[in-house]
């Protein structure tokens, strides 16, 4: 199994591709499950949880193919990807594909709009808290699904001629939920208003998408999303976002090791309130045309308390990165998680390394110290992972982080875009 080994104490300069979003893309290839036609999608990241959901829409029986030609951004390639269900010849999604990563039970609201009935494996991911899927079914119910869980499935059947548009209020803030239902209202009978609606860019980036292959959905971004039900959706062509989470990862890692680096082909607008934690912390964060440029000269990392909260606020997916971040500052700060109950797993990884973090029920004591010092870690899940390579960009000695497998399913060519700023990062294969 492979590993990554980094040695510490370099400063970053140079420029960092940042790809596109993960976030976004999974739910627009499973968008693509909405028409017969095919949607082309430009800028997909290589990512473990891109070919894991190309595995489970080709078993629905799209026809995918991934453009021979590589579009270069930069020192990464972002991929083309052309998706084409003219026939769904299978509205059941087997507990073996969706058990490993869990957007990919989101597939349960276009199967429903389009074919009526959908059977799909209660979802599995990272094991981040309970994560369960109540809201999915409340708001599928709403729009008039009849729903019921049978040997860990969710068997869903849609009402004859199809869901039936209605008003709807989440009681919770969730992304997927708010993305599938969404997608499934975009075909159903009359309009559906969703309330309480996750804010997040992602949720936009699929709003645009869908509304490009004809839906008519308006409200994207605030928290009161409105869709009128159409009866088909044809193909389309769209860029998938930037990653976000990509861009505030890269940016808290030059604010660790200091230097003075370019983000590139991404937008700050994208992560204000992770951006304006990072420059308290004491880097200088200004957008430049197509990106961003960070820089840390000097001056030490200051203590700055954050809380996790849905878009816009401070996002749950740099929580972790954040923590790695605070290790070394020169005072004590605190990080609230209010999304997950369970995510606080690197805590104990960063500790290996020297940190000393308390935890008090959702909130983490961070008391920064002013050495790091190289130990084997373990990722844990995707974005812990991340942040003990962020610890080690600064750890004395090498920091050998095992479980990469967490890693791949989110960030592109980690490795690749660390070195060539300078730092001395490198897989190990066994
Ligand atoms: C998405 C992101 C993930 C991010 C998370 C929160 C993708 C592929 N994943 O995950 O990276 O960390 O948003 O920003 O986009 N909940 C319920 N019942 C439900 C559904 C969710 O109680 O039916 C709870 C969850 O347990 C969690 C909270 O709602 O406490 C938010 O989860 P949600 O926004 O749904 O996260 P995901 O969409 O799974």
């Amino acid at each position: 199994m492979d590993r990554i080994r980094i040695r510490g104490g370099n400063e970053l300069h140079g420029i960092i591709p940042i790809s596109g979003a993960k976030n976004a893309a999974l739910p627009l290839m499973i968008a693509s499950l909405l028409t017969d036609d095919t949607l082309t999608l430009e800028n997909v990241p290589h990512l473990a949880d891109v070919e894991q959901l190309i595995r489970i829409l080709g078993n629905h029986g799209a026809d995918i193919s991934v453009n021979g030609r590589r579009e270069r951004q930069g020192e990464s390639y972002a991929r083309t990807v052309h998706f084409t269900s003219r026939n769904i010849v299978d509205t059941t999604a087997p507990y073996e594909l969706v058990s490993k990563m869990r957007a990919s039970f989101w597939v349960i609201g276009p199967l429903l709009a389009r074919e009526g009935k959908a059977r799909v494996s209660l979802p599995g991911g990272c094991a981040i808290g309970t994560r369960p899927v109540d809201l999915f079914i409340e708001g599928l119910s709403a729009l008039g699904a009849r729903i019921e869980i049978d040997g860990g499935y969710i068997n869903a059947a849609a009402p004859e001629g199809g869901l039936i548009g209605a008003r709807y209020v989440f009681p919770k803030v969730s992304v997927g939920a708010t993305h599938v239902l969404m997608m499934a209202a975009t075909l159903a009978r009359g309009t559906t208003v969703i309330g309480n609606a996750a804010r997040e860019p992602e949720v936009v980036d699929l709003a645009n998408c869908l509304n490009a292959m004809g839906a008519k959905i308006t409200g994207a971004g605030t928290s009161t999303i409105t869709i009128e039900g159409v009866t088909s959706l044809s193909g389309a062509r769209h860029r998938v976002l930037p990653d976000r989470i990509e861009t505030g990862t890269y940016a808290m890692a030059v604010a660790m090791a200091g230097g003075d680096v370019v983000l590139e082909g991404t937008d700050a607008a994208l992560l204000d309130t992770a951006l304006e934690a990072i420059r308290r912390a004491g880097a200088e964060i200004t957008p430049t045309e197509g990106g961003i440029r960070v820089r840390r000269n000097g001056g030490g990392i200051k203590p700055v308390d954050i809380v996790t909260d849905p878009f816009p606020g401070f996002p749950t997916d740099l929580q972790a990165q954040f923590m790695g971040l605070m290790t070394r500052s020169n005072g004590v700060s605190h990080i609230t998680e209010t999304i997950f109950e369970n995510r606080f797993m690197h805590v104990q990884e960063l500790a290996r390394l020297g940190a000393r973090i308390s935890l008090s029920g959702q909130t983490a004591k961070i008391e920064g110290v002013a050495r790091l010092k190289g130990a084997p870690v373990m990722a844990t899940d995707l974005r812990a992972s991340v942040s003990l390579v962020i610890a080690g960009l600064v750890a004395e000695g090498d920091t050998m982080v095992s479980r990469v497998y967490h890693l791949d399913r989110g960030f592109e060519r980690l490795e690749e875009k660390l070195t060539r700023c300078g730092a001395e990062v490198e897989r190990v294969s066994d």
